[in-house]
């Protein structure tokens, strides 16, 4: 029987950069702290929180830091900016209280926040397509220096309303939805701003479906393995059940209650985007020696 695991599983580029920041900061026996947590995984949050790492829930917090780090004198902290990204004005604190920080921003979303900062200060009003509320779509909002307006459904990008003579960048969040994009882009064509859009999706969202579903395809038993509330793992798992009647959902290795028949030859594995590489192996080798 063979196991075979998705080409493109688990965590993306930008967030193991991030996680890996944070372990190697560990080594330093500085007080680390996260901006936000690192990744949306309990267990990776919990084993950090182990080893000393706190998680700064937003400004505020970060403002009393500076302020205890300023009262201690020379024993600074050094905070860790996620993956997500974070607005400008958050350098701008790190930077006036002499806060450390590394900057484990993906380098895809560092390039849009310089897009949207140069277009901006070059007076276009910024479009950016995502969730308001997400704090990548926060942090890439706090890079422009004029009007920005955030749009989430084609019906909202019909809606808005520009200023005459006002010209127009539009950006996208890194994980929004392509199909959806192309459509604002549409609507933004035919009100007569042609120039200024820029596709930023990140392909990292595609590749994992996509080579989920080749091995789906393929396979007699998949298992995806997700957080229970991450919604790209539940995604993976509709694709893969499609694909194959015997789709598994899980999220560590105590869930997997597997009972194989003999017929079976292949045995795929995939994982949602905040499943580190740990828990793969771990229900990789599980598979491999049990069966
Ligand atoms: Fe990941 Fe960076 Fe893309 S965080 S989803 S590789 S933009």
């Amino acid at each position: 029987m063979e196991v075979r695991l998705a080409e493109c599983a688990g965590f993306c580029f930008g967030v193991r950069r991030a996680v890996e920041t944070v372990y190697e900061q560990v080594q330093t026996g500085k007080t680390i702290y996260t901006y936000g947590p690192i990744v949306h995984n309990e267990e990776v949050v919990r084993d950090l929180e182990e080893k000393g790492v706190r998680v700064i829930e937003g400004r505020e917090e970060l403002l009393r830091l500076a302020e205890e780090a300023a009262g201690r004198g020379e024993e600074t902290p050094t905070v860790i900016i996620r993956a997500h990204g974070v607005p400008k004005d958050i350098y701008d604190i790190l930077d006036k209280n002499n806060l450390e920080y590394v900057d484990a921003t993906c380098p895809f979303v560092k390039k849009i926040h310089r897009i949207v900062e140069r277009e901006s200060e070059k007076g276009r009003h910024v479009v950016i397509a995502g969730d308001p509320t997400h704090p990548e779509v926060e942090g890439i909002r706090g890079w422009c220096s004029g009007p920005v307006s955030i749009v989430e459904t084609p019906a909202e990008a019909e809606n808005l309303v520009f200023s005459p003579g006002e010209t127009v960048c539009v950006v996208s969040q890194t994980t929004f939805n392509y199909n959806k994009f192309q459509d604002m882009v549409e609507i933004f064509q035919k009100k007569g701003y042609n120039d200024g859009v820029v596709n930023t999706i990140c392909n990292a969202t595609e590749e994992r479906q996509r080579s989920a579903k080749a091995i789906a395809a393929e396979a007699d038993v998949m298992i995806v393995i997700g957080g229970r509330h991450s919604s790209n793992s539940r995604k993976l798992y509709d694709i893969c059940s499609r694909e194959c009647a015997n789709t598994y959902f899980i999220q560590t290795l105590d869930d997997l209650r597997l009972e194989l028949p003999k017929a079976v030859r292949l045995v795929g594995i995939t994982a949602g985007a905040s499943t580190p590489n740990k828990l793969i192996e771990e229900v990789q080798n599980y598979v491999r020696i049990n069966f």
